[in-house]
């Protein structure tokens, strides 16, 4: 009787081994979340970059890397409260249009304030040139414009600047009131991989 006993435990907890080792598997299969190592992606020494490149925001001539998408409504306050430029500005290594492209500042900035010139940019430095070709920075932050600097924060990046956090900081170089052209130096600060 005891020997019965036994065997048929022996049975029971083979069955159901079985059948946990098959559930296991079958969640393997479609497993939705896993702690991994950061080497697995080869993410070692964190380091930090200075970047310095000068925005042009083109908005006259024949063609424009700036354009209106968004007018400000008529009742809109002198700072054209509303207002929404779509940009694909040419980042350069100088002050001027004809030095050397390294890469495009492409994304929307729109007017987000009634009491001074101030812009809520939303771009991201798409890179052309060099070790970082391919690879991008997003900024995303507030620009008041007639600030002599101003500060945006860097809120991530593809390819090289995955996991990247920083600063860019915006100085006005060249403004013309006329036409509404500028070029903005602007200094980025991230930390990468
Ligand atoms: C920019 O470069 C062009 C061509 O090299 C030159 O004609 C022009 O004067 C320069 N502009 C400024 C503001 O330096
Ligand atoms: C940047 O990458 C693109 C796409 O891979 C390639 O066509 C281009 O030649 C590269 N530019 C430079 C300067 O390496």
């Amino acid at each position: 009787m005891a020997r019965i006993s036994a065997l048929h435990l022996l049975t029971i907890f083979i069955f159901f081994s079985i059948i946990t080792i098959q559930v296991t598997y079958g969640d393997e299969e479609f497993q939705f979340v896993k702690a991994i190592n950061p080497t697995a992606l080869k993410m070692k020494q964190e380091k930090l970059s200075h970047f310095r490149f000068y925005w042009h925001d083109i908005l006259s001539g024949k063609a424009p890397t700036s354009v209106m998408v968004v007018p400000p409504p008529k009742t809109a306050s002198f700072t054209g409260f509303g207002a929404v430029n779509m940009i694909d500005n040419p980042l350069t290594l100088g002050p001027n249009l004809s030095t050397k492209v390294v890469g495009r500042a492409q994304g929307f900035y729109a007017s987000a304030s009634q009491e001074e010139v101030g812009l809520l940019m939303t771009m991201n430095f798409a890179f052309t040139e060099g070790k970082y070709n391919g690879s991008t920075i997003t900024v995303l932050g507030r620009n008041p414009v007639f600030n002599k600097v101003r500060e945006m924060p860097v809120i991530g990046g593809s390819g090289d600047f995955r996991f990247s956090r920083g600063y860019a900081q915006a100085t006005t170089y060249f403004f013309d009131p006329k036409s509404g052209d500028a070029v903005v130096e602007y200094n980025v600060f991230v930390m990468h991989y």
